[in-house]
């Protein structure tokens, strides 16, 4: 004979309430999904940067030694940002090679191009996340969610900006 006990529901603290926190679950849905390619298109631009900073030879080594670390910190650093707020609209964050791979619009290639090349292939690369950053505003801005578009905003800044410091260094 089962327990009376048993039939009484768990006590509330050991239940998580749902989410509910004016977006709704398709809506949060969406928006996660584009966050969770801005992740990707941004781990694979940290891991192309980060290898540039070890590969990078030539008379220009030490300025772009540097302003490479510099750029893949900020990217190592925004990743926890934009993966924390997947998961606070309720999804499991994209964590595996495999996934990023499938996700991310950002080529990768074999080999050590010579320095100015991988500064070529990082204005590349900071640009397709703009763009793919962009592609995320409607579905946030249509569900009210400004944290994202907020993070969003922030993200699309930094991509713009470092686009344009690394083209003028090939002008
Ligand atoms: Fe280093």
């Amino acid at each position: 004979m089962a327990r009376k006990t048993s039939r009484k529901p768990a006590p509330a603290a050991s239940r998580a309430p749902v989410i509910d926190i004016g977006i709704d679950a398709r809506d949060r849905a969406r928006i996660a999904d584009s966050l969770a390619h801005v992740l990707a298109d941004t781990y694979t631009l940290y891991l192309k940067t980060h290898a540039f900073h070890w590969n990078v030879e030539g008379p220009m080594f030490n300025t772009l030694h540097l302003m490479f670390m510099e750029q893949y910190t900020e990217l190592w650093n925004a990743l926890d940002e934009i993966a924390e707020r997947i998961r606070a609209l309720g999804f499991p964050a994209p964590g595996t090679y495999a996934e990023f791979a499938r996700l991310t619009s950002i080529e990768e290639r074999p080999g050590v191009p010579e320095a100015m090349e991988m500064v070529r292939r990082l204005v590349k690369g900071h640009e397709a996340v703009a763009r793919t950053v962009r592609k995320g505003f409607p579905a946030a801005e249509k569900a009210g969610d400004e944290s994202t578009v907020d993070l969003l905003t922030q993200r699309l800044q930094i991509h713009e900006k470092t686009a344009w410091m690394l083209r003028s260094l090939l002008q």
